[in-house]
């Protein structure tokens, strides 16, 4: 038949989004993909946002509803983080090996929160993610949308601590600063 309909384009050039559309692709674009391509979002960015969810369900055609419906349902997808600013670890087979646990560690000792919570001041968002397409880079991290590579622990909380926010924060709600 020849009623094929055409695709979206991809939401922008972050390559993740080859990895979705390859789940997609290999799934015929049917329906019944969803779930599974709900997970390969989720693997490659770390949760789903708003963005996402557009895309799969002009991609698979379906009523948009019906996607937010499975996204929230089942309590393994995890919906865009709350924070201001989010990083994703990918802890991927690459970036495991290369030391993905102790950028969690290190994050986790600083500011208190483990993959899939934000700080209370909601400066920072932690996830975690299984593969971002980037395994050249190991270990990856993906800070607010952007890819980085071979970050240690100090450069990447460094990053992290300096991201500007834009409403000031009440001292009392600072992450701890550790003292010299
Ligand atoms: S395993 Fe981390 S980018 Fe592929």
């Amino acid at each position: 038949m020849s009623l094929e309909r055409a695709k979206p384009p991809l939401p922008d050039e972050d390559k993740r989004w080859k990895l979705v559309n390859a789940t997609m692709r290999r799934n015929g674009y049917a329906d019944h993909a969803l779930i599974e391509t709900l997970h390969s979002v989720q693997d490659a960015f770390g949760f789903l946002d708003e963005t996402s969810l557009h895309f799969v369900a002009a991609s698979l055609d379906l009523p948009l509803s019906k996607v937010y419906g499975v996204a929230t349902f089942y309590h393994l997808f995890t919906l865009k983080p709350k924070g201001r600013h989010s990083c994703v670890v990918c802890t991927g087979t690459a970036c495991y090996i290369k030391g993905a646990n102790a950028l969690v560690e290190g994050l986790r000792e600083r500011y208190a929160i483990n993959p899939g919570e934000t700080t209370e001041d909601g400066h920072l968002s932690v996830l975690t993610a299984r593969c971002v397409g980037a395994c050249g880079l190991a270990p990856a991290v993906v800070i607010d949308g952007e890819v980085l590579g071979r970050l240690d622990t100090p450069d990447l909380i460094e990053r992290l601590d300096t991201l500007p926010d834009p409403e000031p924060t009440p001292a009392s709600h600072r992450p701890p600063t550790t003292s010299h």
